[in-house]
């Protein structure tokens, strides 16, 4: 195959896009107080925000959901969602959640008290949010050369095995209900985790009596970088590599908005009984029955056909291909990026492509503004309107390392000239990246600041 591997599919429904006006666009921007989360979808070009639920399905999904049982309990949908994750999965238990958030809040709920550490690669958002939610204390353990944009590391999720050890010896077993990894590594630029890390970290927490529990959800992608990329997994199937991973772990929490490829969904998995009996309880509290979890019959329907559509080799060729296709692109375009680049987005380096802005002005917004008003581009800022907060002790602002805009491409949506008109765009922002200025926040919420910040341009 070619190095970006063409769609293996053709197109037979088209949902149509347009690129407003610049005028129109500036006039977007001000009414959305310069933040792309208020502006509305239909004034969006393309559409890089999330790959999360914005994916296209397949016709055998849609004509699955035709066939969705929509009994209250034990759906036919149900069951065949069970055979799915049986084989793929091969977990004792799960249930469907409406989204992994929904997931992860179970699994604090029942499994998690006051005080207690949860080690990881690094959380997610969300993760962390429901760990805190329940006065827990999330721990991120990546490898160094995560933080270090060029380096070439194959694997640059993996965990920081003696940085695992310690934190264990530290705060102690008791105090750790359960341990995770998150696969691919989202919050730091999508790298995936390797098996003999995967391997090592589930023999360190079960030497250490600690369930092990994995975010699984870009499982397939990380399991196609493993295939590529992984001595000794060349000529093994991306479904014989996914069954291997989770055969380590005693549970899961997916968001099958990524890659089972559907619009809404998710799951809880485990193998202990008793905590099993627990999950049900809460569930049934907060989600659903145990059998449909928040979800319509016909959601668990595509969510099975979407998660072996997920593991199609021929799809992830094509997928991780055009991830890498828009990297290169954009490197080649002059502007610096996480190298090498991960499995669902490509993450913008704001700060080093724009150095005249400072932190405290926020490079990264000050390219996520641009890209919108050049080109109708949506990306996302992940940098110091995200990430950066006052010390408790100091109150002096405590920032990033890195001002990042991730691109992340949604599933089976966009095509390889969506991609080069994205470059494009960058590339002319770049060649004018020295007249860029910075923002300065008008109004901020106390907790996750960057969804609804309000900003004005420093003139
Ligand atoms: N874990 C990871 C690694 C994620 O990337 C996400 C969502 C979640 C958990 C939560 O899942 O949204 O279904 O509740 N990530 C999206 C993103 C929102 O844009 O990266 P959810």
């Amino acid at each position: 195959m070619t190095q970006h591997p063409p769609e293996p599919f053709r197109i037979k429904m088209t949902e149509p896009i347009h690129l407003i006006g610049p005028e129109e666009r500036e006039k977007a921007l001000q009414k959305a107080g310069y933040n792309v989360f208020g502006i509305d979808a239909k004034n969006i070009f393309i559409d890089l925000l999330t790959d999360s639920g914005t994916g296209a399905m397949s016709q055998h999904q849609w004509a699955a959901m035709m066939a969705g049982d929509e009994s209250y309990a034990g759906a036919r949908s149900y069951n065949r969602l069970s055979e799915v994750m049986q084989d793929i999965f091969g977990f004792k238990h799960f249930v469907p959640t409406h989204q992994g958030r929904a997931a992860e809040n179970i699994l604090c709920a029942v499994a998690l008290q006051d005080g207690q550490y949860i080690p990881s690669n690094m959380h997610f958002d969300t993760t962390e949010g429901n760990i805190r939610a329940r006065g827990g204390r999330p721990a991120n353990l990546v490898i160094d050369e995560a933080f270090n944009i060029s380096s070439q590391h194959p694997f640059k999720g993996n965990m920081d095995l003696e940085k695992l050890e310690n934190f264990i010896a530290e705060v102690g077993t008791e105090n750790i209900p359960f341990g995770m990894i998150t696969i691919t590594n989202n919050a730091g630029g999508g790298q995936p985790v390797s098996m003999e890390n995967l391997r090592a970290v589930s023999e360190i927490y079960h030497r250490h009596g600690i369930p092990f529990f994995i975010d699984a959800c870009r499982f397939a992608e990380n399991s196609y970088f493993i295939k590529q990329r992984e001595d000794g997994y060349a000529d093994k199937s991306t479904l014989e590599i996914a069954r291997e991973t989770f055969s380590l772990a005693d549970g899961a929490t997916m968001s099958a908005k990524k890659d089972a490829i559907v619009n809404i969904g998710g799951f809880l998995a485990v193998n202990n009984d008793k905590l099993f009996q627990k999950i049900c309880n809460e569930l049934i509290l907060r989600e659903g029955f145990i059998t449909y979890g928040g979800l319509a019959g016909r959601d668990l329907d595509a969510i099975a056909v979407g998660l072996r559509e997920g593991l199609d080799e021929a799809y992830l060729a094509y997928r991780l291909g055009q991830t890498a296709y828009l990297g290169n692109a954009i490197k080649q375009a002059g502007v610096p990026i996480i190298e090498p680049v991960g499995g669902h987005a490509v993450y913008i380096d704001a700060g080093k492509l724009l150095p005249h802005i400072p932190q405290a002005d926020f490079p990264g917004q000050a390219l996520a503004v641009e890209l919108y008003r050049e080109g109708g581009i949506r990306g996302v800022e992940l940098g110091s309107v995200a990430f950066a907060y006052p010390d408790p002790d100091t109150g002096e602002m405590v920032y990033p390392e890195l001002d990042l805009v991730r691109l992340a491409i949604p599933r089976r949506t966009y095509t390889q000239s969506h991609m080069d008109y994205v470059a494009e765009i960058l590339g002319r922002i770049a060649k004018r990246g020295g007249e860029l200025k910075g923002y300065r926040i008008t109004y901020e919420p106390k907790l996750m600041r960057h969804f609804t910040a309000q900003f004005e341009p420093i003139a």
